[in-house]
């Protein structure tokens, strides 16, 4: 069945949204996809970063997959920059994605623009492209944030398949059915971030108990008192049951009416919320940096001979070797 990809980039502590949209996601897949994911840490200095931290973060954001239910002995786990075939293989497509495509991309237009901004942040989706092209990627669980990117790397694969023969397995991106795009609970509007300065509306997957119970309680709600589901003219609410849906698997129409108040429904959210991340919090403090350190290792490891065999001939397609 289809191979699937997923990273996490680890420009600051995971959050409920990375959990809905892709971590879940991708461990469910576990045993009917063969499947790889990654903490993407070569994505995470494209913008200002701290050394010592990202090490920290890397570290973390790799145990909290285990802890959530990753199973290393079935996939694959390992850091980005401990596989060199990445940033080969970005280069390689870089000479086959264009500029423009770069800057059309949304997170792009959104984060950068000045003259300080860093090149890499332009050339992002095109590493983000050879993360999945380079282990014959055909499906890639992500929030709807990364559709974009991952219809780029579609492109790109498809550009190089027409150009230079059929190399590359063409990827395609794969949504949950709710909460594709959980948003942050003090301001509906926004997508929920690990990097949300200031927010009270983002669930951090480390975040005591009663720090979450304090943030789902002072959610923003919407006019009215009634519960219903209605994304477009209540986004406060829906998102509250989206929360409980993405945690319960229970369906937003049933999660409205099963409840009368504001209040209640933020109740059942802490609740939904604490069955899944207390449990996730107590698995993750029992791995040591000892045991995380070494499953990237064997990962990276194990990761290494396909990632070599796709630069291999893609660098063939392009010219690059005289072994024919
Ligand atoms: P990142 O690190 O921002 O987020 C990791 C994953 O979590 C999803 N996500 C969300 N889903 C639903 N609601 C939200 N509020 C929410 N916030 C985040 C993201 O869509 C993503 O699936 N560029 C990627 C990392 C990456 C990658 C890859 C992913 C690099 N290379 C190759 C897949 C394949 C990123 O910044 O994700």
């Amino acid at each position: 069945s289809n191979r699937r990809i997923s990273g996490f980039k680890p420009t600051g502590p995971l959050q409920l949204g990375n959990y809905v949209g892709a971590i879940r996601p991708t461990v469910e897949g576990q045993h009917a996809h063969p499947t790889i994911a990654f903490v993407a840490d070569l994505h995470a200095l494209t913008v200002p970063h701290d050394p010592e931290r990202l090490r920290e973060l890397s570290l973390q954001v790799a145990g909290l997959l285990v802890a959530a239910g990753l199973d290393p002995r079935r996939t694959l786990l390992y850091r980005q920059s401990d596989l060199p075939a990445h940033a080969e293989l970005h280069y390689l497509l870089e000479c086959v994605a264009s500029y423009g495509e770069a800057h059309r991309m949304v997170q792009f237009k959104e984060k950068g623009g000045g003259s300080g901004t860093r090149l890499s942040l332009l050339t992002y989706p095109v590493l983000m492209a050879a993360d999945i092209l380079l282990h014959d990627i055909e499906e890639v669980p992500v929030g709807r944030d990364q559709r974009q990117h991952v219809e780029l790397a579609r492109d790109i694969a498809m550009r190089f398949n027409e150009r230079y023969g059929p190399a590359l397995t063409v990827p395609r991106a794969v949504h949950p059915p709710i909460a594709a795009r959980l948003a942050d609970l003090a301001d509906p509007t926004a997508k929920m971030g690990k990097t949300n300065a200031r927010s009270n509306g983002v669930l951090f997957l480390l975040d005591p108990p009663d720090v979450l119970r304090r943030k789902i309680m002072r959610a923003v709600t919407d006019g009215g008192t009634e519960v219903a589901y209605d994304p477009e003219h209540k986004p406060g609410v829906a998102n509250l049951i989206d929360l409980i849906s993405a945690c319960t698997g229970g369906k937003p129409e049933q999660i409205a009416q099963h409840h009368e108040t504001y209040g209640a429904l933020k109740s059942t959210a802490v609740d939904a919320v604490l069955s899944i991340i207390e449990p996730m919090q107590q698995r993750y403090n029992q791995l040591t940096e000892d045991e995380i350190g070494q499953i990237l290792a064997d990962g990276a490891e194990q990761a290494q001979d396909r990632a070599a065999k796709t630069v291999h001939r893609v660098k063939e397609a392009m010219g690059l070797t005289t072994a024919r």
